[in-house]
């Protein structure tokens, strides 16, 4: 057993959606995309880190002439959730004045994160913003945002895989594991 194997098996308590359902979903989110952005050469917008999976599955799948880049954000642990606290660690590489912007997020939760974002783009004066994400966890929202494409709606639980992490593991799981966090918390802090 790989050193990733046993650390799944110990805390990944149970698949909650596998490989072939992340794949087909991202074809009919693609596919959506391809239509409502025809004739138009939208920037995709990654929140690092962990949309670059999604982001990398999902562009290929486009037939559009799109451009890439990165936006990292970090966002204060629970205790501040409700101050929203959230600050810009890495900034996007090109300005994007007048031009479609699609984020593209992993997973949105509060929607504190995607709040923030989209007030800092707007102040850019792009044309237009729409947002894609990956998953919802829509019944622990805070802040309503308006949400284009999402490829699943999940309960509250905690998930890892597919570019979602915990302490910078599971990232490189090919599925999203629904994760034993109070176990992993005790075993990793006591
Ligand atoms: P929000 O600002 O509360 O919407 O938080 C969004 C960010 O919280 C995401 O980009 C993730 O980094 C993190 N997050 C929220 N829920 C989970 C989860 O279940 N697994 C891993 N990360 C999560």
């Amino acid at each position: 057993m790989s050193d990733l194997e046993s650390l799944v098996s110990k805390y990944v308590k149970k698949i909650l959606i596998t490989e072939d359902e992340l794949q087909t979903r991202i074809s009919e989110i693609a596919e959506k995309i391809n239509e409502d952005f025809q004739g138009s050469e939208p920037i995709l917008i990654g929140v690092l880190k962990g949309s670059v999976y999604f982001l990398s599955d999902l562009t290929r799948q486009l037939e559009l002439p799109v451009s890439v880049d990165f936006i990292a954000i970090q966002s204060y642990g629970p205790a501040a959730q409700g101050t929203g606290a959230v600050k810009l660690l890495k900034d996007l590489d090109e300005p994007v004045e007048n031009r479609d912007l699609i984020i593209v997020e992993d997973i949105i939760d509060t929607g504190l994160t995607l709040n923030y974002l989209l007030k800092n783009l707007q102040s850019r004066n792009p044309s237009s913003i729409t947002v894609c994400t990956l998953l919802d966890k829509s019944v622990r929202r805070l802040v309503p945002v308006e949400i284009t494409y999402r490829g699943f709606d999940i309960p509250d639980v905690f998930v890892v895989g597919y570019g979602l992490d915990f302490d910078q593991k599971f990232r490189n799981l090919p599925y999203i594991g629904i994760l034993d966090i109070d176990r992993m918390i005790k075993d990793y802090y006591g």
